[in-house]
């Protein structure tokens, strides 16, 4: 039988590999003509594909979901879903904001926040990892990166939660676009109190550079929250739940291996899943000619389990080679967060290394998953911690 591939079915959901297996081997370009997508599936397609973002257009936005996709992605997805040369001038200004110094000075902060949830958990014995840890450090440390007080924390991960969560059909509900856009007020308040009295913050440093409108540097707010924070989320608790299936490698990663436990989780449970693309002209793959304005879904989780490029793909193994991972994306659109994701993810495994027994427990039953096309992760994984 053909190979039928729907990324919104429950079961590809839940788990999406063998699917992926079979679009890599039976149809490396697959069209589903009702979803109304083209998808590409091996590493060297999914590589090369990212790298042409000439013949490869963001200006959709890289969202598979129809509620997303279309040229107002901009408006809350900002460069990311741009071309040059908007693209490289609002990359390019962002960037001087974005500087590697700001990022490794976030690294005791990062500490701090990472030890607080870590007690809160040892001291509850049982906690959801995913809702309590994994996913308020990530959003914190962005918090803390914008210059937003501790005290409004709560109420932007509330509303914030919607920019990466929609309804089954893939629209934005109406309760959804409301808290929306009471965020966009609430950091353009922030943006405003900057222009007033800089900080030595990230929005003020954007401010102070005057090459940006406040539409714009909320925009960037958007991205840094929708790009930066579930996907770091789904990093640790890949990074939990994967060593808890593996012992063997589980001792590995409690016995300093650190760096490779973070690189090998990204491969195995890619939280940026996959990116849309709008073709500018005809592209033909393996004889196959799509059009141009098709939109092209490229699946980074399969191109990260390719057997042609990781021996034995399947195996979670802190020993391989990832460096082939394309974990953060190709070309101009790279993860402009990589290294901050890196730190937090270190930092954070380092920290529950050190504090929690190896020996934790994860109720396997009580896992949920994200129903999300692009992110992919878990939204609550329960686990039981004694202290180390
Ligand atoms: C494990 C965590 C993360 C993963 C897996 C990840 C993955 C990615 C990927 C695949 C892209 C490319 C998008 C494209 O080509 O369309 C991207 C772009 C981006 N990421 Fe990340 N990211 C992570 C964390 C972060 C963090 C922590 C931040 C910032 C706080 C961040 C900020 C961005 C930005 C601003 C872009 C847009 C870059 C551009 O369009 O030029 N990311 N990320």
């Amino acid at each position: 039988m053909d190979v039928a591939y729907n990324p919104y079915d429950p079961g590809v959901n839940d788990d999406p590999y063998p699917v992926y297996e079979r679009l890599r081997s039976e149809a490396p370009i697959y069209h589903n003509a009702e979803l109304g997508f083209w998808a590409l599936s091996r590493h060297a397609d999914v590589a090369a594909a990212l790298g042409d973002s000439a013949r490869l257009s963001s200006d959709h936005g890289p969202m598979l979901d129809p509620g997303a996709w279309g040229p107002q992605a901009r408006t809350y997805l900002s460069f990311v879903a741009m071309d040059p040369p908007e693209h490289t001038r609002m990359r390019a200004i962002v960037s001087r904001a974005f500087t590697p110094r700001r990022v490794a000075a976030l690294e005791p902060m990062i500490r701090q926040i990472a030890r607080g949830y870590i007690e809160e958990g040892l001291e509850r014995g049982t906690f959801d990892f995913a809702r309590d840890f994994a996913a308020k450090l990530p959003l914190d440390v962005i918090s803390e990166l914008m210059g937003v007080p501790p005290s409004d924390r709560a109420d932007v991960r509330r509303k914030s939660d919607v920019l990466v969560n929609y309804d089954p059909d893939g629209k934005m509900s109406d309760k959804g676009l409301k808290s929306l856009l009471s965020l966009g007020e609430y950091y353009a308040s922030i943006v405003a109190d900057r222009q007033a009295a800089p900080r030595d913050d990230l929005v003020s440093a954007l401010v102070g550079d005057g090459g940006l409108s406040v539409e714009e540097i909320v925009a960037f707010l958007f991205l840094l929250i929708g790009a930066g924070s579930e996907t770091t989320t789904h990093l640790l608790s890949a990074a939990w739940y994967w060593a808890w299936r593996n012992p063997a490698q589980r001792a590995a990663a409690f016995g300093g291996a650190i760096a490779q436990w973070a690189e090998e989780s990204l491969r195995y449970d890619t939280p940026a899943h996959g990116l849309a693309r709008r073709l500018t002209e005809p592209i033909e793959w393996h004889g196959v000619l799509v059009p141009a304005g098709a939109k092209v879904w490229i699946l980074i989780g399969s191109a990260n389990r390719d057997e042609s490029v990781f021996p034995d793909p399947d195996l979670y193994d802190l020993g391989r080679d990832t460096s082939k991972a394309i974990s953060f994306g190709v070309g101009r659109h790279y993860c402009l967060g990589g290294p901050l994701a890196r730190l937090e993810a270190r930092v954070a495994l380092e920290e529950l290394t050190k504090a929690v027994s190896m020996d934790y427990d994860i109720d396997q039953e009580g896992i949920r998953r994200t129903v999300h096309t692009n992110v992919r992760g878990m939204l609550r994984l329960p686990t039981t911690v004694t202290p180390a």
